[in-house]
């Protein structure tokens, strides 16, 4: 349970915005990046202060593979450096990470890194970190209807049994609730096909903080800004 009813139980974050918080201090790209490991580990102690349970970190989009060489490699160094040095405390917080997206598009030496993490915070009962690594939504539906369609071949599905639950079993989040907010540091109003199905109903906060200067305070303001919000769901609601 949350501390209160008020408190998301799960907050998904585009971390946006470390190139342009790099540029700004005359410094390069990549050292943003680095920099933007630090407001990872804040929002971590965060959101397990404010008892959110899952939190969901888009870390690498499918769409990112087009950017120059260089940037895309420091990017898979610093996830595999991130994840062998903060591994054991994650486990010893009782953070479980899992990883979503594509994973047959990675290197052999990411995979590694992921199934590492994976297993050795597998038993963590207070978090769930959700790293969306190689993730495109689009491509998520794409891969469930074809799941779907595989099963039908088989026989074991018909038409009418493909419901909404029956999707949303396909994807990538099956064991996941849909995030109650997303959250978009660096100052763009979009979702850069994120999360496109589970988002249908969750709260939208832009904030126009790059992401190395998001910390726990900044998380914090998001929770409670999600506090202030009244969720309908397509209802009438006693308010009005
Ligand atoms: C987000 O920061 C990190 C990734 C997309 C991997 P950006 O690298 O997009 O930073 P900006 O948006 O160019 O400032
Ligand atoms: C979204 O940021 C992806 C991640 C934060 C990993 P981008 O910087 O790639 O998004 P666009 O290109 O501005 O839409
Ligand atoms: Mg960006």
């Amino acid at each position: 349970m949350n501390k209160h009813d008020k408190t998301p139980l799960h907050i998904a974050l585009v971390m946006d915005g470390n190139g342009r918080w790099a540029a700004s201090q005359g410094r390069e790209r990549a050292f943003g990046h680095a920099s933007g490991t630090e407001s990872v580990r804040a929002c971590i102690r965060a959101a397990l202060s404010t008892g959110v349970r899952y939190l969901t970190l888009y870390a690498f989009s499918t769409e990112n593979w087009e950017r120059p060489r260089e940037e895309v490699e420091g990017l898979m160094d610093l996830l595999c450096d991130s994840i062998a040095k903060e591994s054991p405390e994650l486990a010893r917080q009782g953070v479980r990470v899992m990883v979503i997206g594509a994973r047959a598009g990675l290197s052999e030496r990411v995979r590694r890194h992921i199934e590492a993490i994976e297993s050795e915070t597998a038993g963590g009962k207070n978090l769930t970190v959700v790293l969306a690594v190689n993730y495109s939504a689009r491509s998520e539906l794409v891969r469930a209807a074809s799941l779907i369609a595989a099963d039908a071949i088989a026989g074991g599905l018909s038409p009418v049994m493909i419901t909404e639950a029956a999707l949303a079993e396909k994807l990538y989040t099956a064991e996941i609730p849909d995030p109650d907010m997303i959250v978009r540091t660096g100052g763009e109003q979009r979702l850069s096909n994120f999360l496109l199905w589970q988002a249908a109903y969750s709260e939208l906060y832009f904030t126009p903080v790059m992401w190395p200067d998001f910390g726990e305070e900044e998380f914090r303001g998001a929770v409670e800004e999600y506090g202030r919000r009244e969720r309908r769901f397509g209802k009438l609601t006693n308010s009005y």
